[in-house]
Formats: structure tokens, sequence, C-alpha cells
């Protein structure tokens, strides 16, 4: 495995690497104005500042009815989306998020267990919000959820559980069955991160038969439908 983040150096795949810039000029007819939070000093199972303001493009972009997220952990991320999600006049929930219940009989890597056991004691934050009412909380170990009720339900898919290989590949092949609507998207978080290499590997793996972009200096990668990225920008 050659996949280093530090040296933007990644093994041999059809993924593709883009600059950010391909991702911040996709027309969403919003304002730029953003209800945005401090992140946590250690960062510990967060997104960076900067991945979290290139996941709110990424939703804007597809203006999505419903989102679901796998991890939530305490549910920072579900809060940025949930602040920044205009209004569709509908009042029933329009963020899934699912967690476990707890950490027994789970396989895990690196620090996914430590976030876990944190994870199962939060208060999350979006219960902080206003608008938590449009929050519907799962806990279920992911490997065991069955998405056959939410079929094409999904518009905008965050990938940010368990990152060992066959929870990655379940939750990635689950989100597929749950993707529908006009335009949509699926992220995946930690691409590119040592403690999982079996992650990379299988985005990888995956990019050659699913169209998947990189964004460079983010451990993200995403598949879209239905709206297009920026082009590259050429030398004059
Ligand atoms: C990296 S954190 C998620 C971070 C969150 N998406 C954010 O942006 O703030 C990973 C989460 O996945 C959860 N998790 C780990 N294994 C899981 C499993 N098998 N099923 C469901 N959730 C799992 C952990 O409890 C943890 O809260």
């Amino acid at each position: 495995m050659d996949t280093c983040l530090a040296t933007r150096t990644y093994a041999p795949s059809a993924l593709m690497h883009i600059r950010p810039y391909r991702v911040l000029s996709i027309e969403d007819g919003r304002e730029e104005e953003v209800k945005f939070f401090m992140p946590p000093a250690d960062g510990a199972g967060s997104l960076t500042a900067f991945e979290s303001v290139m996941l709110l493009k990424l939703v804007r972009a597809i203006n999505p009815d419903f989102v679901f997220e796998f991890g939530t952990f305490d549910g920072r991320t579900t809060r940025l989306v949930l602040e920044d999600l205009p209004d569709n006049g509908d009042s029933e929930p329009r963020i899934y998020t699912l967690d476990l219940p707890d950490t027994d009989g789970i396989v895990f890597q690196g620090d996914d267990k430590l976030l876990a056991e944190k994870a199962v004691l939060s208060s999350r934050k979006y219960n902080q919000s206003p608008k938590k009412a449009m929050v519907r909380q799962i806990l279920q170990d992911s490997m065991a959820f069955d998405p056959s009720p939410y079929a094409g339900k999904f518009d905008f898919i965050f990938v940010d559980a368990n990152h060992e290989y066959e929870y990655v590949k379940r939750d990635t092949e689950n989100s597929l069955k749950m993707l529908g609507g006009d335009s949509s998207c699926i992220v995946w978080h930690d691409y590119g991160n040592p403690q999982f290499p079996e992650l990379t590997r299988y985005l990888e793996e995956l990019a050659g038969s699913l169209e998947l972009y990189h964004i460079e200096g983010t451990m993200l990668v995403f598949h879209m439908r239905g709206a297009t990225i920026g082009d590259e920008r050429t030398a004059e």
C-alpha cells in the first residue's frame, strides 16, 4: 500500500484527485454566508474546518430533501448540515444519522473503538439546535442495518462510521441502494488516513466501477450524480 496523504502520493487508481476550487465552483444559488461552529481542539473523530466547508458545499450543490449519515459521533457535522439546510416546507425528519447503541461484538481499527465509546455517551450537538426535530437518530450496528425501507430516499449520504474494510463496503453498498433523486451525492471521510489503509484501498478499488473524486487537502472522496463539478483551470 503506497497511499500517503502527507506526500500526496496515491496508489494507481481511476480515483480522481481534484483541487478544492472545482467543488467551490459548482453553482448552488446560495449566498456566501454560513453558520459555522468551532472545531474541537483535539480534532479526533471530527472533520477539519476545511473539510466541513467542502462537505457543506457539496450538500448545497445537491440541496437534498433527505440526508443520511453513517457515524454520528458527537453530532457536530449533523448539526452543521442541519443548520445550513434550507426549509423545504416539510416538517418530517430530513436528516437520518446512525451510530452504535454499544460497542459489544464490533470489530474496530485505529482509534475507532475509543471514538465509539465516546459516541455512546455523547449528548450530540444537533440537540442544541432549534431545528433538532428534523434529525432522526438511529442506534444500530451498521452491519445489521436494513436499507430496504429507504430505497432511493436519500439524495445526500455521508459515510463516516466504522473504517474497517467489510463495514465500509457494506455501508457503501447500502448507500448506493438508498441513493435517489435527480441530483445526489455520496461522500466518504478518511480516505488517505494512515490509520485506515483498508478504507483507502476499498475506495481505490471502487473507483474502477464508480466515478470518485478526492478533494486534495482533505480526506473526503465523493461520487456525484446530476450535478457537474467545475472545469479544471488551464494555463493561459
Ligand atoms: C469518525 S466518527 C463519526 C464522525 C462524524 N461523522 C462527524 O463528522 O462528526 C465514527 C463513528 O462511527 C461509529 N461507528 C463505529 N462502528 C460503527 C458501526 N459498526 N455501526 C454504526 N456506527 C459505528 C462510532 O461510534 C463513531 O461515533
